[in-house]
C-alpha cells in the first residue's frame, strides 16, 4: 500500500474547515495541512449560533478555505486520493454547503468520496495524534453532544451513556450568557473559573450515584441562574465562584460517570481513557481526569486543545481510515441532521447547539 493522502471538509456548525491528512502503510497519520476560519464575529452578537448566517458564511468562505489547505501542503487536486465531508449530525444548510463542494471536486476529479459522522470525527482523533490503540473508552463532550462510548475500531461504537437533557458545552454556553460572559462559554468560564472559590456554592449533580452512565445538566444550569439571581449584583468574585463551582461540579459528574462505564466495561478492557470534543479543550477537567486515570492505571489520552474543537483534519483522517479499510465511496451522500455513532442506542431526543441532537 501506498500512502494515502486525503482532503476533508467540515461545515456542520460555526467553523468552515479544511484539512489535509495523510496515511502511511504502516498505520501512522500526519497532518499535512489544517485550516479552520471561525464565524465567531458574526454569531457572537446572537449569543449562539444562526443556523442561517452560518450556512451563509460557509458559502463565502468555503472556496477560499480549501485553496488556503491546497497551499499550505503545496498539493494540487491530482495530488489527492479521496475527498471526505461532514454529512452529519449538524446544522443541515453549513452541511449541504460543504457536501456540494465536495461532490464537486470529488466528480471533477474522479475521486472517491466519503461523508463522515462528524461525531466519528471527534471519536477518532486521538488515534490520530496520540496513537490511542482500539479499544477506548471515549467521553466526547462537545456543544451539540455528550457521551460515553467504548470506541473498538473503525465503525465499531458502542454507547454507554448520553446526556438525557442539555449537552456539556451548551451549559457551559448558557452558565457564561446567564453570567454576562463572551461566547462562546466554554473558554470564559474556564478563564473566570480559574480565579474562583469552587467551594463556596454548593450545586446539584443530578444522577451522580445512580446506576448507568447516563448525564444530565440542566438541574445544574437552573441551579446556577437561581444562585445568581439570589446574590445579584454580581460581583467579579461572584461571578469567578459561580464558574469555579460549575466547573468543579461538573468534574464530580464526569467522575462519576467515568467509574461507572469503567465498572460496565470491565469484561473488555481499554486501553486508554479519551477526552474528544470541544470541552475536552478544557485544562481542568483535563487535569482532573487525568489524575483519575493515573489512579486506576490507565492511560488518559486527550488531542491537543486545537483539535479538540471542530476541525477537519479528524473528517480527512476518517475518510483515510475508510479509504484503507477499502470502505467504497457514495458519490451520492446526503447531509442528515441526526445521525448516532451508535445506530443501535435508543434514540435521545433533545437540541443542541447543532439544531436536533443525535
Ligand atoms: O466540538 P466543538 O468545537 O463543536 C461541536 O461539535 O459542538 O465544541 C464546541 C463546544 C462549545 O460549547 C464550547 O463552549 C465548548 O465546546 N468549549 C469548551 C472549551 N472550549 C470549547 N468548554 C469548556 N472549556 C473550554 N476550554
Ligand atoms: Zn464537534
Amino acid at each position: 500500500m501506498s500512502v494515502r493522502t486525503v482532503l476533508g471538509i467540515e461545515t456542520s456548525c460555526d467553523e468552515t474547515a479544511a484539512a489535509i491528512v495523510s496515511l502511511a502503510p504502516g498505520g501512522d497519520g500526519r497532518i499535512v495541512s489544517n485550516v479552520v476560519l471561525s464565524q465567531l464575529e458574526e454569531h457572537s452578537a446572537y449569543g449562539g449560533v444562526v443556523p442561517e448566517i452560518a450556512a451563509r458564511a460557509h458559502v463565502d468562505a468555503l472556496d477560499q478555505v480549501i485553496a488556503s489547505a491546497m497551499d499550505q501542503a503545496d498539493m494540487q487536486f491530482g495530488d489527492l486520493d479521496a475527498i471526505a465531508v461532514t454529512a452529519g449530525p449538524g446544522l443541515v444548510g453549513g452541511l449541504l454547503v460543504g457536501v456540494m463542494t465536495a461532490k464537486a471536486i470529488a466528480a471533477a476529479r474522479g475521486l472517491p468520496l466519503y461523508g463522515v459522522n462528524h461525531l466519528e470525527g471527534h471519536a477518532l482523533t486521538a488515534a490520530l495524534t496520540d496513537g490511542a490503540a482500539f479499544p477506548y473508552l471515549l467521553l466526547l463532550v462537545s456543544g451539540g453532544h455528550t457521551q460515553l462510548l467504548q470506541v473498538g475500531g473503525l465503525g465499531d461504537y458502542r454507547r454507554l451513556g448520553s446526556t438525557i437533557d442539555d449537552a456539556l458545552g451548551e451549559a457551559f454556553d448558557k452558565t457564561a450568557k446567564m453570567l454576562g460572559l463572551p461566547y462562546p462559554g466554554g473558554p470564559a468560564v474556564e478563564k473566570m473559573a480559574a480565579k474562583g472559590d469552587p467551594a463556596r456554592f454548593p450545586l446539584p449533580r443530578p444522577l451522580v450515584g445512580k446506576a448507568g452512565c447516563d448525564f444530565s445538566f440542566s438541574g445544574l444550569k437552573s441551579a446556577i441562574r437561581r444562585t445568581a439571581e439570589e446574590i445579584a449584583p454580581l460581583s467579579e468574585k461572584d461571578i469567578a465562584d459561580l464558574c469555579a463551582s460549575f466547573q468543579a461540579t461538573v468534574i464530580g459528574i464526569l467522575e462519576n460517570r467515568i467509574a461507572n462505564a469503567l465498572a460496565e466495561i470491565s469484561d473488555d478492557q481499554p486501553t486508554a481513557l479519551v477526552a474528544a470534543g470541544g470541552v475536552a479543550a478544557n485544562q481542568a477537567i483535563r487535569g482532573r481526569l487525568e489524575a483519575l486515570c493515573r489512579s486506576s492505571g490507565l492511560p488518559f489520552l486527550a488531542p491537543p486543545p486545537e483539535l479538540c474543537t471542530d476541525n477537519a483534519a479528524m473528517i480527512a483522517w476518517t475518510g483515510a481510515l475508510k479509504l484503507n479499510a477499502e470502505l467504497p465511496g457514495d458519490s451520492d451522500i446526503l447531509p442528515r441532521a441526526r445521525w448516532p455513532l451508535d445506530e443501535t442506542a435508543t434514540p435521545v431526543i433533545g437540541h443542541g447547539r447543532k439544531g436536533a441532537r443525535a
